[in-house]
């Protein structure tokens, strides 16, 4: 593996491994944190040692990232000539985010700027924790998804806020022509009101004016509910789309199941669910009802069968019989070490069985080969 590979692979997302990106993420953490450490103990004191010492050490890490990020972007588009490659790490947002980290030091240090870039900057390296922490990924992939019901949500909100703040400058401007100077001052009261913040340094006198304030309170609550609902389905979403792609290529590695197209697949991972088994776990006793059967994704099961014991293997099953026959369990069965299911209730057994006879006939052939003689 090239030194540019290695690179590409701590600094790549995703998969907490391997080690050595692991170890990259955590010191990025530690960075990311320190630097908005920098930023809050600056803003009391600028030239204390601890700030100073903090942004600096931040600085030279995030400077040496983006530097490392530049020159590894053609290992994450390999399909691209190596500038271009560059060019579209540069200009896209997590480019674009590295380097305000980066630049407002040096701006400063060559143009009288003041603090302020200086601690925006330190601030936003919070924007980093994204990369770090893959998790957040989820909160993107929300927004994303919803952004066009959030955008309707919004612009509604907009239209109200302007409209209620244009009425509140003509009921108000003859009253209190100090207070409600113009539209773009009365936007100030609009925003204040419709988020329920009320800092009381813009008061409708007029009765026409408390009228209008009284409704853009009440509508303004149940505006700020439509994007929380539209966010709160979304998260529930993107849950349940991320369960099934994972139940969806757990599926397509049972040999059972692999012959069949992707969508067949789709509709048998709706009727799976996986379960983690602990080491030693009965899985289905002899002699129990059944409820369901099993398909082995990770690790091994042992089926207690005389004269000998039987491992089972991924992409193995078992629990079968009893389904098939109406009967109690066979054997029981349990986890030689941590394994990894898929479970079938009783109910989308018999489903399965019915949608899909070539499957049915392959579980029925089996059960029988495993018929005691
Ligand atoms: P069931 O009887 O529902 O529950 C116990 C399961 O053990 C049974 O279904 C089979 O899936 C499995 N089993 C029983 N006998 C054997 C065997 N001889 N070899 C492999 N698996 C078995």
């Amino acid at each position: 593996m090239s030194w540019r590979a290695w690179a590409a692979e701590c600094l790549g997302e995703g998969d907490w491994r391997p080690a050595a990106r692991v170890a990259f993420r955590l010191l990025l953490l530690g960075a990311i944190l320190a630097s908005a450490g920098a930023a809050m103990l600056g803003s009391t004191d600028r030239s204390g040692r601890l700030a100073v010492t903090l942004a600096a050490a931040t600085w030279v890490l995030f400077a040496i990232e983006y530097g490392a990020r530049l020159w590894t972007a053609p290992e994450f588009r390999p399909n691209r000539p190596a500038g271009e490659a560059r060019r579209a790490y540069g200009t896209s947002l997590q480019g674009v985010v590295d380097l305000l980290v980066v630049l407002p030091p040096v701006v400063a240090a060559l143009l009288p700027v003041g603090d302020g870039p200086l601690l925006l900057a330190e601030l936003l390296a919070l924007v980093k924790l994204a990369r770090v922490l893959p998790g957040l990924g989820l909160v993107a992939a929300v927004f994303r998804r919803e952004a066009r019901p959030l955008f309707a949500g919004l612009t509604v909100l907009l239209v109200l806020l302007v409209l209620s703040s244009g009425a509140m400058y003509l009921l108000e401007r003859a009253a209190q022509p100090e207070v409600f100077t113009s539209i773009p001052r009365a936007l100030w009261w609009g925003i204040v009101t419709i988020a329920s913040v009320g800092y009381g340094d813009m008061v409708p006198m007029t009765p026409g004016g408390r009228i209008v304030a009284g409704s853009v309170m009440l509508i303004g609550i149940a505006m700020f509910a439509v994007p929380a609902g539209i966010l709160a389905t979304g998260f529930a979403e993107e849950l349940r789309r991320r369960d099934f792609i994972v139940t969806w290529q757990a599926v397509a590695k049972v040999p059972l199941f692999a012959k069949l197209d992707a969508g067949r697949i789709a509709e048998i991972s709706r009727l799976l669910k996986p379960r983690i088994a602990l080491s030693n776990q009965a899985l289905c006793r002899r002699g129990e009802q059944a409820d369901a059967m099993y398909f082995i994704l990770e690790g091994e099961v042992q089926v207690d069968v005389t004269p000998s014991p039987v491992r089972l293997k991924p992409g193995q099953f078992f629990g079968e019989i009893a389904l098939l026959n109406d009967t109690t369990r066979t054997a029981t069965v349990t986890a030689v070490g941590e394994c990894r299911l898929l479970v079938l209730g009783a109910a989308d057994f018999r489903r399965l069985l019915a949608e899909f006879p070539d499957i049915a006939a392959d579980i029925a052939k089996v059960a029988e080969e495993r018929r005691p003689a």
